[in-house]
């Protein structure tokens, strides 16, 4: 794989500054922000009043700790436009994430946070290695789901030529990759499995491929299936994330010359990270939930989000800005299984560590009696599929799983294509226990 470190003079001159600019900045604009969030959105307004708090009152960045954290929860009680600070007539776009809950989440963005996004994600492009002029294979799905519009305009901006293919249709996925040979693939992690698969069927050598630089994101993903993807296609593969009530895609970038976790683009967001049981604020280093503070959005500014996801902050490498370690998962996500906490990203190391295994995989629960169970729905490489092979396998990787995790999993290794496929977002855990 080729070198891309970028030369520091490409760079946002903010992406390289001291701490001090980069925290005078924050305070500047968190104060701004707050105003504008206290004065405009009558959510906001009714919040800090019953916590007792006003905008003057941030006299430091570690002052946002007195404002009330605000959840998803609250767009949706406010579904579809309650939490705005604008009038709708200044928003020029919606996007919204489906949920599970049938209603989505609806966020809304003015003109100057399209040209936000828009830079922040050419800057992430830049960090993953891309330049003006590479073509970009854009799988992330276009729609109200932040990612394939948010990743389109980002990639225009640093003058990229995009082909916005959008997810699903594997086939012609390949075809186009094939034929029009882009530097650079913008998808999540498990839909590049799918293509890496479909490349195979196709006859073509992945490693031949044009195909330079991943920015894979959207879900959870683990360096083993860095490591795995890199190989089988001969490239950088780099980590990219965000969520919709923040803004979208482009939060927080991994760089290609370090690839040590995901800088946070701190000139526009101010993180922290919280016990998510207590709320208490911990020290940079510390594992807990991230929440992030919006600098500059106009039409839905976010104050203290509590996004579910865990991780922990850590000082800048690559550029000056924080970084947050690789996300081990979603709270949400975290099955407690017989006492023992799981994460379907510690089953994705795992199972990429057995050679007979296919890292496409499902996490099943069920119930008998009292005592819950967990079934680890796992494909079988194609070189290994003769029954004694998996059955090995099923061992290699209950063993691994228990030696490591602490848990009894039932293993169930299936056909190629056996376990359902995404095309987006990889659904990991079906839980299929009796509803209390
Ligand atoms: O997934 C935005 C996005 C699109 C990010 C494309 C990266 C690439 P939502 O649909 O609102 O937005 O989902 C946000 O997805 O809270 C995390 O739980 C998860 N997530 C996003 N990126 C990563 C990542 C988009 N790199 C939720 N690693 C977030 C782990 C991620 N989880």
């Amino acid at each position: 794989m080729k070198d891309l470190t970028p030369d520091r003079k490409e760079l946002d001159p903010i992406e390289i500054a001291s701490r001090d600019e980069i925290e005078a900045l924050q305070f500047h604009r968190m104060k701004r922000s707050l105003k504008h969030a206290y004065e405009n959105s009558p959510f906001y307004r009714k919040r800090f009043i019953e916590h007792d708090v006003h905008p003057e009152e941030l006299k430091s960045l570690a002052d946002i700790a007195k404002f009330p954290f605000t959840e998803k929860q609250h767009l949706r009680d406010t579904y579809p436009f309650g939490m705005f600070a604008v009038p709708q007539t200044k928003l020029v776009r919606i996007h919204g994430s489906s949920g599970t809950t049938g209603k989505p989440t609806v966020v809304g963005y003015t003109a100057s946070d399209i040209d936000n996004w828009a830079n922040l994600i050419a800057r992430s492009i830049r960090a993953a290695g891309g330049r003006q002029g590479d073509i970009l294979h854009n799988a992330y799905g276009y729609g109200l789901f932040t990612g394939g519009i948010g990743a389109h305009y980002g990639a225009e901006r640093l003058g990229c030529t995009v082909v916005p293919i959008s997810g699903g249709m594997t086939e012609r996925q390949v075809t186009l990759i094939h034929d029009f040979k882009p530097r650079i693939i913008m998808v999540t992690p498990s839909y590049m499995l799918s293509i890496l698969d479909e490349f195979r069927r196709q006859g073509y050598d992945p490693r031949e491929s044009s195909l330079e630089i991943g920015i894979f994101g959207a879900e959870p993903w683990t360096n083993a299936m860095r490591l795995e993807i890199e190989d089988a296609f001969d490239m950088h593969a780099v980590d990219i994330y965000g969520l919709s009530e923040v803004m979208g895609p482009g939060v927080a970038q991994e760089c290609v010359e370090t690839k040590d976790g995901l800088h946070i683009w701190e000139d526009h967001f101010y993180p922290e990270i919280i016990d998510p049981m207590t709320g208490e604020v911990l020290p940079d280093g510390q594992f807990g939930e991230l929440v992030f503070t919006t600098l500059t959005k106009e039409g839905l500014p976010m104050v203290r989000y509590r996004t579910r996801d865990l991780t922990r902050l850590l000082p800048g490498t690559a550029r000056s800005m924080r970084r947050i370690e690789k996300i081990a998962a979603r709270s949400d996500d975290m099955i407690i299984l017989r006492g023992v906490n799981v994460f379907p990203t510690q089953i994705e190391e795992q199972i990429l560590k057995c050679t007979g295994l296919a890292p496409h995989f499902q996490i099943e629960l069920t119930r008998t009696g009292r005592m819950d169970n967990m079934t680890v729905h796992v494909e079988c490489d194609p070189a290994h599929g003769a029954a004694e092979a998996r059955a090995a396998s099923a061992r290699e990787l209950a063993h691994h799983i228990k030696s490591v995790i602490g848990v009894s999993t039932r293993i169930e290794v299936h056909d190629p294509l056996g376990v359902v496929r995404s095309e987006g977002k990889a659904r990991r855990v079906v839980d299929n226990r009796p509803k209390a």
